[in-house]
């Protein structure tokens, strides 16, 4: 793909060169376009060097239309990184330089921003309603990090690492948005289920699987309704809304409500089987020596319940974790819950599973057909499953 790269002034503009360096080693060809201001962090000569192309920085030094011709030749643009004044001057039309230009004319084409500045600017409302402004035109916002800032205070506003940001343009590579794909519904992460006022029961899940398939089916073009147990996962897509639960029952709750209007769903979400029969209403008191006795009833499943519900024209995809006899299980839970697939992870495999960013997973379909990946990032395993699973 033809990739410029656009830079601004912010410290983090150092980071730069390696991003275009990893785009080029993915096979991208890349050029530069930089703000003056980013000329004061990182120099012509090692932009033009790693790109292997000149620096687009004066609107008016060859008396050309450069921002046209360069609009013509790239395929996407990066900003990274993407100042306040930046993302201030595209959310308001405002085109006063080089690559404000560029960005007002690459309209229609994708664009994808890394932010990064101070936690409290990145706070503030105009720089918000900015942001909002530009996901809604569809400009992907990768980043900001929360970590510590050029000027000594941790917070949210670093700018996303070069890999993440090569990550997310893979990632909007992978085919053009279908808007035939319509609403699909996504669970994700634990629940807890409460004990007292203080205590609950959960479970390790991280969320991630299930935030990087809603990421998935929403780059492939579907609505996603994201249902997630607590996870301090964030996602930003404008065609993702989330709904934030706490127990099982609220799941399944908002689960039921939304499957009628979906076309399918992919419920990844670790469900306690179980909770608490009583919740107190104040905290537990010690027991003494005599310990203490939980009575526990069963949650709804919601996956099978789903597979009750489910008409001919939806797609009902579940997961499997296990331990023995994995894929009988997994067949047997495919069948029994009424499923189009199931997707197998094994704890056995180092690196899959609960917490870690990789998975290695086995798709079974309703039809016997099975595909298994290798170890790969949960980002790459969720494209995989949504090319399976989606027309
Ligand atoms: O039967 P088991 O719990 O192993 O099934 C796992 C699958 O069922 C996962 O897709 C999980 O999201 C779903 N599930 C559910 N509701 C439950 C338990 C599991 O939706 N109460």
């Amino acid at each position: 793909m033809r990739i410029i790269v656009g830079i601004t002034g912010g410290i983090a503009a150092y980071k730069a060169p390696e991003l275009v360096r990893l785009l080029k080693k993915q096979g991208h060809e890349v050029r530069c376009a930089a703000t003056e201001h980013a000329l004061q962090f990182v120099t012509r000569v090692t932009l033009e060097t790693v790109s292997g192309a000149p620096l687009y920085s004066d609107l008016f030094a060859s008396g050309r239309t450069e921002h046209i011709s360069l609009k013509d030749w790239g395929e996407m643009l990066i900003v990274a990184p993407a100042t306040a004044n930046i993302i201030g001057k595209v959310a308001n039309g405002i085109a006063d330089d080089a690559l404000s230009t560029l960005l007002l004319a690459f309209s229609g084409k994708p664009v994808i921003m890394a932010p990064a500045m101070n936690c409290e600017m990145w706070a503030h409302p105009a720089v918000q309603r900015n942001i909002e402004t530009l996901k809604a035109w569809d400009i992907r916002m990768v980043g900001p990090e929360e970590g510590e800032l050029a000027c000594g205070v941790n917070g949210v506003g670093r700018m996303s690492e070069p890999d993440a940001i090569a990550a997310a343009v893979c990632n909007s590579e992978s085919r053009t948005p279908n808007s035939e794909l319509g609403k699909w519904l996504v669970t994700a992460g634990p629940t807890y289920e409460r004990i007292d006022s203080v205590r609950f029961i959960g479970n390790y899940s991280s969320g991630k699987m299930g935030f990087a398939l809603a990421q998935a089916l929403a780059d492939a073009g579907a609505e996603v309704e994201l249902v997630a147990g607590p996870t301090s996962l964030k996602i930003d897509h404008p065609r993702v809304k989330v709904t934030r639960i706490e127990s099982a029952r609220e799941m399944y709750a908002a689960a039921t409500e939304v499957f009628p209007h979906c076309n399918g769903a992919i419920l990844s979400a670790a469900v306690a089987d179980y909770r608490p029969s009583e919740c107190a209403d104040h905290k537990l008191k010690k027991n003494g020596s005599e310990g203490m006795h939980l009575d526990l009833v069963q949650n709804p499943d919601i996956l099978a319940t789903l597979g009750t519900m489910k008409t001919d024209r939806q797609t009902l995809v579940g997961f499997a974790l296990e331990t023995d006899n994995e894929e009988a299980n997994a067949q047997h839970k495919l069948e029994k819950k009424n499923l189009d697939y199931i997707v197998l992870n094994s704890l056995r495999d180092a690196g899959a599973g609960f917490g870690v960013d990789t998975n290695k997973v086995t798709i079974i379909s309703r039809n016997g057909n099975r595909k298994e990946s290798p170890l790969l990032s949960k980002k790459e395993v969720a494209r995989l499953i949504v090319e399976t699973i989606t027309p």
